[in-house]
């Protein structure tokens, strides 16, 4: 996959607030298009793997409980420095922290429940957009 690319989740609190529309809008704005989407639901397995990183730290137990509550959006997006761009854009992973106009600034409730994943390098977002994506599917 090109490395102008990133994925990302819209997470289920997101989801469950009725922000999908609202945090497209923001992410189209800043000059994202997105190549491949869909409203999903991960089971235990997916996220599981999908934050295997993670699977030893204390919180992990609740980050999969909390990623298969309910759907998501899952997308992946074209920019040029899509990967950094799209981290700048969410803002850090406690909202509290995030800066002003981020996504998490504006939609996020804690740093557990964080409205929306972004992949960290052009690897990861690679191996997650094909975690989540056919190639028929991608754009
Ligand atoms: P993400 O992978 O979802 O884009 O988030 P991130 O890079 O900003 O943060 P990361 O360190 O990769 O953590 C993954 C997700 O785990 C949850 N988390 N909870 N309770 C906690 O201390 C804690 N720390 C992390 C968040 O949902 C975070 O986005
Ligand atoms: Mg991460």
């Amino acid at each position: 996959m090109a490395t102008n690319r990133t994925f990302t989740m819209l997470k289920p609190d997101a989801v469950e607030k009725g922000h999908i529309g609202a945090i497209l809008e923001k992410i189209i704005a800043s000059g994202f298009k997105i190549v491949a989407m869909k409203l999903t639901q991960m089971s235990k397995a997916d996220a599981q793997t999908f934050y295997a990183i993670h699977n030893e730290r204390p919180f992990f137990g609740e980050l999969v409980a909390y990623m298969t509550r309910g759907p998501i959006v899952a997308a992946v997006l074209e920019k040029d420095n899509a990967v950094e761009d799209f981290r700048t854009l969410i803002g850090s992973t406690n909202p509290a922290d995030a800066a002003e106009g981020t996504i998490r600034k504006l939609f996020a409730a804690s740093m557990g429940e964080n409205a929306v994943h972004g992949s960290d390098s052009d690897e990861n977002a690679a191996i997650e957009s094909a975690f989540h994506f056919s190639g028929r599917e991608m754009f």
